[in-house]
């Protein structure tokens, strides 16, 4: 087993077991998430063949009744508590069992049925769907002193239509987590329902299409790909694939065989945190904003793929092992999925003179999860490439979140879908921390901006350009945004290890779409994701430098992560560094977005530069299957 693969369900419940044994776990602790305890890179990197290496655990654990949060370091070779520590005054990630007791604890509230009544004339429960919120933190005393859900409420009008198209828009149910009771109905007003329903189920929709004929993906010999485990080998490139609870699905060690050569480009990528800030003042849509890893959990949300992947060809899934908040075994099945597609043109060229046309199949190897948190999916899909290229492609997905005008109004802050129904304007932003190894650990981050060159006799015809590479010396230099002036991008090179023209190694960062934050650095929100400040962020490695809002942004105050870390303005040259970078999404719907959303797309691309000596793909036979294409027309 390979040092970095996650941990499997019978390491989990060791670790569950070990503290249970030490009596670290009342009847009110909960387990907020049970995962690898990395072991130090150092010696990852020295690893040879048939190493073994102790397998320890990270947990963090949530006692209600104390309202307390503890960390603790376990050794399962050794089944030992290696450290214990109380992390006093913060809110660990949410759990899944927390988000079903919630909506329970609201059903079964004697408070919320009158106010159904009230505000829907009914106090039949039944068809009332309640979505967990984390209560975030807006100043009020309580935000910081207790464990706090402000769900949002919907009304289906049948078992199994879309609830979400009927938001109970006067009603917030405060709930206290550690008592899982309803503390305080907050009322608004009495707001209509809208009058329609908005349903995507095939079941619900009338007239499918008919014309859409077979197409099917043959790999008769089976996939390239060859997996042990959780590692991987597809053509050159090899890594380890990873999955937490909080983060989702996280690459390893990915490293590239180039002519016999086992080069290191990527030690470990993740998402860090992404939050959804939504634009609408009104009282009862200002204090939504979601932090989707830091309260929810990436990896908690994911889906299992067993029911429903549309992906073609030989797919291989891995599952994710988890557990409950009470310690017992949860496996996602199928949490992973992985396969290959075909890409279109990796590249061609045709001899004029010789009428020879050399043309190469791109093929892609593409591992993805899909997560929903409540009304919204994501899917994260990471994309190798024979060239060499890296990709990750976020997919954004699911049902808005909307809310109620009544009859006549129309939204100043948001698109209106349906009657009486609008979709408030609304930010996704992510960040990824990408820790680069390339052939080795210190590396250097460049700003490469493209610059109109001086106008003087050497640049008679005013045509010239050149790009200007700055390398990063310290973190406050580092802080940037895209610039569309300079064509901005960024470099990670290798000073130490020269190319065949003798320019460091390098791997070009090429930005995808992005967005600045629209709301105030005053919001609440931004005060706790200080990290929409800067589209990208370099530090130096810390083990414990992990998520880019910090540990605990559920219900936070604020200050923490990069903006903190990255306050201490530390060196960042020829070191071992990591490159974080924040991309949004400024979401203005359409009615198109409705009833169910179709993929919005967002991510960046990895290219090598200067990293090869050549074009990686040159060596890629031409395809065999001609046979398999056929005319259509006659
Ligand atoms: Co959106």
């Amino acid at each position: 087993m390979h040092p970095l693969e996650p941990l499997t369900a019978a390491e989990v419940q060791q670790a569950v077991s070990i503290l249970k044994q030490l009596g670290r776990v009342t009847s009110t602790t909960r387990f907020v998430s049970v995962t690898l305890h990395e072991p130090p890179k150092d010696r990852v990197h020295s690893l040879k063949t048939g190493d073994a290496m102790d397998r320890e655990a990270f947990v963090v654990l949530f006692d209600n009744a104390l309202n307390s949060c503890f960390e603790a370091t376990l050794s399962l070779t050794k089944q030992s508590l290696i450290l214990w520590k109380h992390i006093p005054g913060v809110q660990p990630t949410m759990t899944i069992d927390e988000q079903v007791e919630c909506e329970q604890a609201v059903l079964q509230s004697a408070e919320f049925k009158a106010a159904l009544k009230k505000h829907c004339g009914t106090d039949d429960t039944s068809l009332v769907m309640v979505d967990i919120w984390s209560a975030g933190n807006y100043g009020d005393p309580e935000d910081s002193s207790l464990r706090l859900a402000r769900p949002l409420c919907f009304l289906r009008t049948d078992p199994t239509d879309n609830g979400y198209a009927r938001p109970i828009e006067g009603l917030r149910p405060v709930v206290d987590l550690n008592s899982m009771k309803v503390i305080r109905i907050e009322e608004f007003g009495v707001w209509p329902l809208p009058p329609e329903p908005g349903n995507y189920s095939a079941d619900r929709v009338p007239n499918q299409r008919t014309d859409i004929k077979p197409l099917e993906i043959l790999q008769p010999e089976g996939p390239s790909f060859e997996v042990d485990g959780y590692q991987v080998r597809w053509q050159k490139w090899s890594f380890v694939i990873g999955f937490s609870a909080r983060e989702g699905l996280t690459l390893h060690h990915l490293r590239y065989n180039d002519n016999g050569e086992d080069r290191s480009i990527l030690y470990r990528a993740s998402l860090t945190e992404m939050v959804v800030p939504y634009g609408d003042p009104g009282p009862t849509q200002r204090r939504k904003n979601a932090f989707d890893v830091g309260e929810y959990g990436m990896g908690m949300c994911a889906n299992s793929l067993e029911l429903g992947c549309d992906c073609l060809g030989l797919i291989r899934y891995f599952d994710a092992h988890l557990c409950t908040s009470r310690g017992e075994p949860l496996t996602v099945k199928n949490a992973i999925c992985m396969h290959e597609e075909d890409f279109g043109i990796l590249w061609k060229h045709t001899d004029r003179r010789l009428g020879t046309p050399e043309v190469r199949r791109s093929r892609r190897l593409v591992i993805s999860s899909v997560s929903t948190v409540e009304n919204y999916e994501y899917g994260f899909f990471w994309y190798l490439y024979q060239d060499g290229n890296i990709q990750l492609e976020i997919k954004l997905t699911g049902i808005l979140s909307l809310g109620v005008l009544p009859e006549g109004q129309k939204p100043r802050y948001g698109t209106m879908i349906a009657p009486q129904l609008y979709a408030p304007v609304h930010q996704h932003f992510f960040n990824v921390r990408l820790d680069f190894d390339l052939d080795g650990v210190a590396n250097t981050v460049q700003q490469v901006d493209i610059v109109p060159d001086n106008i003087d006799e050497k640049n008679p015809f005013e045509n010239a350009f050149l790009a200007k590479a700055q390398p990063v010396a310290t973190e406050k230099q580092a802080r940037a945004n895209l610039c569309l002036e300079t064509a901005r991008t960024w470099k990670i090179i290798n000073p130490q290890v020269r190319n065949a023209v003798g320019e460091p190694v390098g791997y070009k960062f090429m930005p995808g779409d992005n967005s600045l934050p629209m709301a105030s650095k005053n919001a609440w929100w931004r005060k706790r994701a200080g990290f929409v400040d800067h589209h990208v962020w370099v530090t130096p490695f810390r083990d414990d430098e992990r998520y880019a809002a910090g540990d605990f942004p559920n219900q936070s105050g604020g200050g923490d992560g990069l903006p903190a870390w990255t306050a201490q303005d530390r060196p960042v040259e020829n070191t071992d560094v990591v490159f974080w970078y924040t991309f949004g999404h400024t979401h203005i719907p359409r009615p198109e977005d409705y009833p169910v959303m179709p993929a919005a797309y967002l991510g960046f691309l990895l290219k090598p530069n200067g990293f090869f000596k050549e074009n990686p793909g040159n060596d890629v036979p031409p395809s065999a299957g001609k046979s398999q294409q056929k005319s259509c027309c006659h």
